[in-house]
């Protein structure tokens, strides 16, 4: 009887202890926390705890030009959408300081909320467009651009050079590939990529010979000298400051034009960098929403709660 006990027990013995090393092992995998992809926008926002890893080497990403995205913006029933794609567009590109301009005589209370949730540097500016621009043919966001331009003109006169920056006018409802942002990024002085979907074509784009813009692909107004639309170009910092008077002008300007009208104020065709593999990568399209139907909309509220959309 012992002996058939002893060797029942033999029997058994490689067995638990395989189940023992199985379970020792999964134990000691299961504790090791998730590792967060480096680099991208990680790292910004809200500081992470610090009981979390050391802090990753900043240093590289210390070193890039900040880009300033200046978006004018006004108040309507899909504001709140282009807002949170665009959003979630930034929060994904490094070392980006946002300067939203309201069209607006203040700041709203939705475009302050959203801003403080936003998850990035942003900086919320606002100014009117006077009544009497606010016509369809005339050219859209003057006013709120060179707000955007002053401010950043302000911020930095104090400060000591170098200050690494490259500026950018996003519009709230084009679309933006993460990849654009790595193009402008290296700007010297002004440069230029393709634009889809404009100008009644698929894209309109420089074109590039021996590395410089010799001329524009365009069918729209082939005459402008810069045929280019607002999402086509970025400026370094030291060119918006070194041109303390590079602004857009109402004055004598058409739509269309106000690309070209601050252009030639602080640089030429031939200085043009070309980005996006020579001008032949599509990286920004030049979306436009779809006004929403709303004619179900009550006239009164009718709702239970109050809902901000
Ligand atoms: C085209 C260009 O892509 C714009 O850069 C240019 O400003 C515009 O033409 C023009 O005609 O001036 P489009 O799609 O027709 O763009 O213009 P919107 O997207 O309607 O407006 C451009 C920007 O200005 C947007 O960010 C929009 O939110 C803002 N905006 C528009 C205002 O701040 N106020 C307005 O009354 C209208
Ligand atoms: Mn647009």
């Amino acid at each position: 009887m012992k002996s058939l006990l002893f060797s029942r027990f033999l029997l058994l013995l490689p067995w638990v202890l395989i189940v023992i090393i199985v379970l020792d092992i999964d134990s000691s995998r299961a504790p090791l926390p998730a590792r967060v992809p480096s680099g991208g926008g990680a790292g910004r926002g809200e500081p992470r705890s610090s009981a979390a890893r050391p802090p990753p080497q900043r240093r590289p990403e210390a070193a890039l030009p900040t880009i300033y995205a200046i978006t004018p913006t006004y108040s309507r029933p899909v504001q709140k959408a282009e807002l949170t794609r665009l959003a979630n567009t930034f929060r994904q590109v490094a070392r980006l300081h946002w300067i939203l301009v309201e069209d607006a005589a203040a700041r709203s209370e939705l475009v302050t909320r959203f801003v403080a949730g936003a998850g990035l540097p942003c900086t919320h500016l606002h100014v009117p467009t006077p009544r009497r621009y606010k016509r369809p043919g005339l050219p859209r966001a003057t006013e709120q651009r060179n707000a955007g331009l002053a401010w950043l003109r302000q911020r930095h006169q104090h400060l000591p050079p170098p200050q690494p920056g490259v500026l950018f006018f996003a519009d709230d409802d084009n679309t933006y590939s993460l990849e654009l942002f790595q193009e402008m990024r290296t700007t010297r002085k002004v440069s230029v990529w393709p634009v889809g979907l404009v100008g009644g074509r698929r894209y309109e784009r420089p074109v590039v010979e021996n590395g410089k813009v010799v001329g524009w692909y365009t069918g729209w107004r082939a005459d402008r000298p810069f045929a280019i639309d607002m999402a086509g170009f970025a400026v370094s910092l030291q060119v918006i400051l070194s041109h303390p008077k590079a602004v857009f002008k109402r004055r004598g300007s058409q739509p269309g034009m106000q690309e070209s009208d601050f252009l030639k104020q602080i640089t030429t065709v031939e200085e043009l960098e070309p980005k996006a593999n020579n001008c032949t990568k599509v990286l920004v399209w030049h979306t436009r929403t779809e006004k929403v139907n709303l004619a179900n909309e009550p006239k009164y509220h009718l709702d239970t709660v109050t809902i901000e959309v």
